[in-house]
């Protein structure tokens, strides 16, 4: 074949409302994953394109007459939820308009108080808008294999120091620190700053890689470990992430709400929480074509960060604006740059159909051939 015409690109991306289990599943089950929405393979901010799951479709329906009235009980019932979920007492939670909110927020508390360290490139949320309300920003580049440099983020955050920013996995790395590491980082730091630890793509991790630091949040050290609803569970346009914490911080954390989250969103969330069968479904699919797509790139001798997200993050040897510009002709839109790391970019993983696609592209750019306009 000498070209691939981008209708046959996005041919192969077009879904229906169900399909059977890949390889990764086990037999012959069919889960109802919510049907492809028309355009462009969307590969570029990190969603569930499987999503929203059955149970929240169906809670999301059902919210419809209610949305007259404001939030009342629906937010005490999520919160029991994730309770119940994380193993922590109610006060130890707060919810956000998506995690984002809350970086915000823990932004506008802390970063006030004194300076923010990160990791860089990260997730820039909580940094942009630090910078923007007067905080200093001090950004620790990653190390060699693009993890977080424990020791050096250490001595960038002297006593005095806002907060310190741990994004784990890594976005746009995927990257992770093992469990023991951020552990023993975590406590060395929140003997003296709050620690802000971002799990949004906790849920994508292989087994053993790292852990979760719900566990030091749920004692005495000032750890808050950020989850989100919008990767794994695929409600990203429905704005509902949380914060587990020491319920001092967490009390202060809630007096700095902006947006309290909405009805459809809540409830969605809830119901998604108890459909177990579509979580581990997107789970194990999203997992496995992450290995497809990463075996794919290695073929076509193009490097690959160690990620442990939903997405890859390659070396492609063109800058990220340029790459987008390729990816864009074959009808596939990828990440944005992640300046200093400039001939690498982020793809996220769609739908295995798309993931197909994708790879399908990636041959063809690498082999140089050409795109006819479809
Ligand atoms: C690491 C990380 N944290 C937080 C967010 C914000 O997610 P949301 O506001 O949708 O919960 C994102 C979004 O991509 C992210 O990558």
């Amino acid at each position: 074949m000498s070209a691939i015409s981008r209708r046959q690109a996005l041919a192969l991306a077009l879904g229906a409302g169900a399909f059977a289990a890949t390889a990764a599943q086990s037999a012959a089950v069919t889960v109802a994953v919510a049907p492809r929405v028309a355009g462009p393979i969307l590969l570029n901010y990190n969603e569930n394109p499987l999503g929203p799951g059955p149970k929240a479709r169906a809670a999301i329906a059902a919210s419809i007459d209610r949305g007259s009235r404001y939030v009342g009980v629906e937010g005490d019932r999520l919160i029991a939820a994730i309770a119940a979920h994380e193993a922590v007492a109610p006060e130890r939670i707060a919810l956000g308009s998506g995690s984002g909110e809350l970086l915000n927020m823990l932004a506008l508390g802390w970063a006030t108080r004194g300076a923010v360290t990160c990791a860089w490139p990260t997730f820039g949320q909580l940094m942009s808008f630090a910078g923007e309300i007067g905080a200093t920003v001090r950004r620790v580049p990653l190390d060699a294999r693009l993890r977080h440099d424990a020791n050096a983020i250490d001595e960038a955050s002297p006593a005095g120091t806002g907060l310190v920013y741990l994004c784990n996995p890594n976005n746009p790395t995927g990257t992770v620190l093992p469990g023991a590491s951020m552990r023993e980082l975590c406590l060395r730091l929140a003997s003296r700053t709050l620690v802000v630890v971002d799990e949004a793509y906790m849920d994508f991790v292989e087994p053993g890689a790292t852990e979760s630091m719900v566990g030091l949040a749920r004692g005495d050290a000032d750890v808050v470990v950020l989850r989100t609803f919008s990767k794994l569970h695929g409600l990203a346009g429905l704005r509902v992430g949380y914060a587990i914490g020491r319920p001092d911080t967490i009390a202060r954390l809630r007096s700095l709400e902006m947006v309290s989250p909405n009805l459809p969103g809540i409830v969605a969330a809830t119901a998604s929480l108890g459909d177990a069968e579509f979580i581990e479904h997107s789970r194990s699919t999203l997992m496995a074509d992450r290995r497809r797509v990463t075996a794919a790139c290695r073929e076509l001798d193009m490097a690959c960060s160690d990620s442990h997200g939903n997405f890859v993050f390659v070396r492609t040897g063109l800058s990220a604006t340029e790459f987008r510009d390729r990816m864009r002709s074959f009808g596939i839109e990828v990440g944005r740059p992640f300046p200093p790391l400039n001939d690498w970019s982020r793809i996220s993983l769609g739908r295995p159909e798309e993931n197909t696609a994708l790879i399908e592209a990636l041959r063809a750019f690498r082999s140089g051939r050409s795109v006819r306009a479809a």
